[in-house]
């Protein structure tokens, strides 16, 4: 028997194709004298986070947006924080306002992501974005599960009448996709399954699925006995694993991609993969927030 031919589900062409139908919504709010400005805050020097934020800014000036990264220190109080938080929600000049997240352990995450006014939520994480999310009312969605439902759609990989588990129940990921996968519409009418560090026997679960998205952040948890044939695989896990080579470190997912091949129908490589996705949701939303704040788009 000839082994199965697995598709790579690169982000590339489909990020790509999302900045191509951006480019006329910018250029119908330029003419508007609006440039989309998305302030980005980082809070300590997370190695990981420095080069998210960067690649995102990175992103805006491509598009020829704006982006400000402001950078605090690591024992940047609450109140300090907060007061950031205050000032760039009422400063006309940005869209689009997140908190890079995590957040050092003195500052509690959930308490600040609260004063985001939801209009510049573009992270789609406000507790009100989140329950229009859950109320099948969707607009702010975050940026990661919303770049998923992208690459499904480019690739054709079908999620309505599937079993779709997802292992991780955070809120950047886990838990709005299980939301988005539920609803009916034509990018989700799945059944849904949402494991988390809870479940007992995860593998039992994992066997089970059509469509399996992984966000647990654990350097190759699943493995390919864990899977069934002809599965496709989102695999959302960017861990740094250490190494000797110059750098001191290389990606993983949660899944090893390499094992993979030749069993699952289609996975996602990391690098290249969803992360690239991510990027694209934020310019995204940061667009859409531009044109409902400059009534162009209707909002919520
Ligand atoms: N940390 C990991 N992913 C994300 C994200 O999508 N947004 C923010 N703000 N922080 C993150």
């Amino acid at each position: 028997m000839t082994a199965r031919e697995t598709t790579l589900l690169r982000g590339k062409p489909v990020a790509d194709g999302v900045y191509a139908k951006l480019e006329p919504r910018i250029a119908a709010l330029a003419d508007r004298g609006v440039v989309p400005g998305l302030a980005a805050i980082l809070v300590g020097e997370n190695p990981a986070s420095q080069v998210y934020v960067r690649s995102k800014s990175k992103a805006f000036a491509r598009l020829g947006l704006m982006a400000e990264t402001f950078a605090l220190p690591s024992d940047t109080s609450a109140s300090d924080l907060g007061a950031l938080i205050d000032r760039l929600n009422g400063d006309d000049r940005f869209h689009g306002l997140l908190v890079q997240l995590p957040l050092p352990a003195h500052l509690a995450a959930d308490r600040l992501l609260d004063r985001v006014t939801p209009d510049k939520d573009v992270d789609g994480f406000h507790p009100y974005n989140l329950g229009l999310l859950m109320a099948g009312r969707p607009a702010l969605i975050p940026c990661t599960p919303q770049g998923i439902l992208e690459l499904l759609q480019h690739y054709k990989i079908k999620t309505a009448g599937r079993h779709a588990v997802v292992a991780g129940r955070s809120m950047i990921v886990g838990k709005p996709l299980a939301a988005l996968l539920s609803l009916k519409r034509p990018t989700g009418n799945a059944t849904v399954t949402l494991c988390h560090t809870g479940t007992e026997n995860l593998s039992a679960f994992t066997r089970q699925a059509d469509l399996l998205i992984v966000a647990t952040g654990v350097p190759g948890l699943i493995s390919p006995d864990m899977v069934k044939p002809g599965v496709d695989i989102i695999d959302v896990g960017m861990n740094r694993v250490e190494d000797d080579s110059e750098k001191g470190y290389h990606l993983e997912g949660d899944v090893i991609t390499g094992d993979m091949l030749g069993r699952a129908n289609s996975i996602t490589p990391v690098p290249g993969g969803v992360g690239l996705m991510t990027v694209a949701m934020l310019v995204s939303n940061t667009v859409l927030a531009a044109e409902i704040s400059a009534g162009v788009a209707a909002g919520r």
